[in-house]
């Protein structure tokens, strides 16, 4: 197994979808779920190249749609990874959109997803390699992550509320 630790650039995943007419609600709007779609499979695209293995999806941090993508639009997904913990890892994944001409380009969306790498045999979760974070901004990523683990674990039922020493901590600094 190859736990050599990762640089973030050594699996940043991006793709581009052109809005059609099957993608949007009746209003013209891109729909929801699909973007939620494509987000899913482009962070499962480098979680598993962090990982060199297998993953799915655990979580999905809340997505917010603070600006219709629109029939026509060019929407740009990227994903990469924040931090690496035991089994799992946190990616980010960014949307921007514009029009096909490239004009009025703007960020439409983002979110954080944790994907689990599975052994391909037994289909349990493996150790994944560690993440080594090079710039100022994957540094600020990487070392917030594990408030926004504590967070996600307690809404999903798996860590109790007492338990999250840096969500507290976090808050008495303010
Ligand atoms: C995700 C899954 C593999 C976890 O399995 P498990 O037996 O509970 O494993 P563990 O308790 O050992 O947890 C494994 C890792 O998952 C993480 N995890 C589990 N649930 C999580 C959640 N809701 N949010 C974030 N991380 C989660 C744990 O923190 C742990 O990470 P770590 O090892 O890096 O600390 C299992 O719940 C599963 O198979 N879920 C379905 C996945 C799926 O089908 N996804 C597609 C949805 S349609």
């Amino acid at each position: 197994m190859n736990l050599r630790e990762k640089e973030v650039s050594d699996s940043i995943s991006v793709s581009s979808e052109l809005i059609m007419p099957n993608d949007t609600n009746p209003l013209g709007n891109l729909m929801g779920g699909n973007l939620m779609r494509w987000m899913d499979i482009i962070g499962g695209i480098c979680a598993g190249k962090h990982c060199e293995a297998n993953v799915v999806t655990a979580s999905v941090d809340h997505v917010t749609f603070s600006s219709p993508i629109f029939l026509g639009d060019v929407i740009t997904l990227e994903a990469k990874v924040t931090r690496a913990f035991n089994t799992s890892v946190e990616v980010y994944v960014e949307v921007n959109a514009c029009g096909t001409d490239g004009f009025n380009h703007r960020k439409t969306n983002h979110a954080y997803l944790t994907f689990v790498a599975l052994h391909k045999e037994t289909m349990k979760p493996k150790q994944v390699p560690k993440l080594k974070p090079i710039s100022e901004q994957e540094l600020a990523m990487y070392e917030s992550a594990p408030r926004r683990r504590e967070l996600r674990l307690i809404l999903a039922g798996r860590m109790e509320a007492k338990n999250a020493t840096l969500i507290k901590d976090y808050f008495k600094r303010l």
